[in-house]
């Protein structure tokens, strides 16, 4: 596939491996976008009908239209063939990475000698993962995010973001749609006169977001912080090849050791749907906490959250809880991120929470945005 970041830390594919993945991709854009779009049809027409004649009423909440949606075949067909695409898509990534796997090792022993590093890494083994996040194979990735199999082990990063790429694409995003490049024109529009000297990325994975805001503020020391062990080794490997200062940290990002005050700029992209409500409150009491006067904190995610949705979406939304390991899923879409914020004393007038629109993408991603008053 075609990917818009190119660096030496990307596995060798061969035809084969490319023309399965191109396949998967266009079997999940079929799922997801023409096929899901018809289920509500079904629901209206056909299952609503059905079972209010046998249970005397329309199924009105999340869970009794779920119940009259599974007993249909052509919904549990959709479902099953979707879930089945979700796993087609990790494997075809998980063979051509077990195969290429000793040489993206040497690679990123090679890309990171201490004599010509960049940036760093700091890794930490009594950092602990929250349960959902150590003991899964979320969104059916091969191994979760802790896979970590020996201390070079670089496998949870390669496939995050190659499997990555391909779960994007399969729902219709560009490669335009870089959710820090958004950000950052946020930033640029919204807080012109920030020049952050000190940047942290949370939850930083494969660090595709960290790189380009040690890109955009070459000045600045930026930091990036993870629980898993597998995507540092990766992220810091991959942002010394695109020629990126960035310091990897293995910390939990509600308990993250730095200073008061020593940030000027603190982001997250996508992590709060996949961490439990204790994570993501002290997340953002750290974030006010590590904020330095006039420092701004961003805290992206996508955009569905239950407020404000019909019962049927709500249950459309559920789908990957149930089948897609993800058991934060409705935990963040019912959560009230306002309240959180002020939870973590942050005063209600250096919070926004709200949308930030998208290059090709009908929904807008949604932010919690934090602002530190200037001294
Ligand atoms: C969806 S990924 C984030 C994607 C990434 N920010 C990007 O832009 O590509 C979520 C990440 O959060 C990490 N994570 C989960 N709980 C964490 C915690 N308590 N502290 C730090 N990182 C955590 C996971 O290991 C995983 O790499």
């Amino acid at each position: 596939m075609v990917r818009s970041v190119q660096h030496d830390m990307l596995p060798q594919s061969a035809h084969d491996d490319v023309a399965r993945q191109q396949f998967v991709v266009a079997l999940k854009q079929g799922l997801s976008r023409t096929v899901r779009s018809t289920n509500k049809q079904l629901f209206e027409d056909v299952v609503a009908p059905d079972a209010a004649s046998k249970i005397g009423k329309l199924p009105d909440d999340r869970d009794s239209i779920r119940t009259a949606m599974y007993a249909h075949p052509a919904y549990r067909s959709w479902s099953t063939l979707h879930r089945s695409a979700q796993e087609l898509m990790w494997t075809s990534v998980a063979d051509v990475v077990a195969r290429d796997s000793e040489r993206l090792q040497s690679q990123a022993a090679k890309l990171t000698q201490p004599a010509k590093q960049r940036g760093s890494l700091e890794l930490d083994s009594t950092v602990q993962a929250p349960r959902g996040v150590a003991n899964l194979d979320i969104h059916l990735q091969t191994g979760g995010y802790m896979l970590d199999r020996n201390p070079d082990d670089v496998a949870a990063g390669v496939l995050y973001e190659v499997g990555g790429n391909l779960y994007a694409f399969g729902q219709g995003l560009g490669k335009h749609d870089s959710k820090a490049a958004h950000v950052q024109r946020f930033l640029a529009e919204k807080f012109p006169q920030l020049k952050p000297k000190r940047i942290l990325d949370m939850g930083c994975s494969a660090g595709s977001a960290s790189v380009p805001y040690a890109l955009e503020f070459p000045a600045a020391e930026v930091h990036a912080i993870d629980v898993a062990p597998g995507m540092l080794r990766y992220a810091h490997a991959r942002a010394e090849s695109l020629g990126a200062r960035v310091h990897f940290h293995q910390r939990d990002a509600a308990d993250t050791k730095f200073p008061d005050g020593y940030f000027d700029l603190i982001v997250s992209h996508n992590m709060m749907h996949e961490i439990p409500d204790s994570t993501r409150r002290g997340m953002l009491k750290e974030t006010w906490r590590m904020l330095a006067p006039g420092g701004v904190g961003v805290h992206q995610d996508v955009p569905l959250q239950f407020k404000g949705l019909s019962e049927f979406q709500k249950f459309e939304f559920s789908w990957d809880t149930l089948n897609n390991n993800e058991p934060y899923w409705e935990v963040y879409a019912s959560a009230d991120l306002a309240a959180d914020a002020k939870g973590a004393g942050i005063p209600d007038a250096q919070v926004y929470v709200g949308n930030l629109p998208q290059a090709t993408q009908s929904l807008p991603w949604f932010v919690t945005v934090i602002t530190k008053p200037a001294a």
